[in-house]
């Protein structure tokens, strides 16, 4: 096997990023996918919420790039998931590969060695602009973008659609996965009508929107993922589509 890498990328700040990331691994790897997660944001969101502690796992594969990944690889406690968990020392790292001016497949060449081991690597990303998330992004088979859907939402997203061709025109040979609208609610105009306005403009790109949902909230504090505290909850049958989506199209 060789894996699929999946970047979940959005500059902007809490669209649901992390939680996708963590939903849709999840699901993955509840039904026989081996899965990687690689957290590289200093906020180290993703060890958190699985309930783990936080480690500069991502610091050591972006800085110490030439030693074997798999020593940084933890387990989760889940059967087919480990990761390579963040904390706030990848800031260091951020500011390392600036420095050094290492080259945009840097992250890309760090996880070579670990492709055969896993289906899927997702890589998180920090919400701000730089040298790790634009690494991210080329290292990435596939690009998913959650936006949430509210008022100047699409700002974000033209920005990560500015990005994507600049590294496209640099030799990026990833794809857009889809743009995943997120805390979506049927009873505000506001959501309808920023799903209305990204749909005109990103057409198929888009995917079914998931719902704002409390138990996504709870998942984080409670270090589970969705499906392990409620299997039949709509926002783990929301989750599932997109793991059957990304299923079919990767
Ligand atoms: N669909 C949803 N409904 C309700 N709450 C959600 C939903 N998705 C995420 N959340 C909550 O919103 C907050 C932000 O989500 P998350 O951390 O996934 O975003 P992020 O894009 O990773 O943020 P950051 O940019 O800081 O990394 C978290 O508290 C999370 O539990
Ligand atoms: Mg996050």
């Amino acid at each position: 096997m060789t894996a699929k890498i999946i970047t979940v990328a959005n500059q902007k700040g809490g669209t649901g990023k992390t939680t996708t990331l963590l939903s849709v691994s999840g699901q993955l790897a509840a039904t026989n996918h081996k899965v990687l997660i690689v957290d590289p944001d200093p906020q180290g969101n993703d060890a958190t919420a699985l309930g783990l502690s936080q480690e500069p796992g991502a610091f050591n594969l972006l800085v110490n790039h030439t030693q074997d990944p798999r020593q940084w690889v933890r387990m989760t406690g889940r059967k087919n998931l480990e990761i390579i968990p963040g904390d706030r020392s990848t800031a260091s790292a951020q500011i390392l590969l600036n420095a050094e001016n290492r080259p945009l497949d840097a992250i890309r060449k760090a996880l070579e060695p670990l492709l055969h081991d896993y289906h899927y690597i997702f890589l998180d990303t920090a919400p701000s602009v730089g040298g790790i998330q634009e690494r991210a992004v080329f290292a990435a088979d596939y690009v998913l973008i959650p936006t949430a859907t509210e008022f100047l939402s699409s700002n974000g997203l033209m920005q990560m659609m500015v990005s994507l061709k600049y590294l496209a025109q640099r030799g990026w040979d990833g794809k857009l996965l889809g743009i995943l609208p997120t805390f979506y609610d049927d009873s505000t105009t506001e959501s309808h009508t920023t799903l209305e306005e990204i749909t005109k403009e990103f057409g198929e790109a888009v995917l079914a929107p998931i719902h704002r949902a409390t138990i996504l909230r709870e998942c984080a504090a409670e270090g589970k993922m969705v499906h392990e505290i409620d299997p039949l909850h709509r926002a783990t049958r929301e989750y599932a589509t997109l793991m059957n989506y990304i299923l079919q199209n990767t």
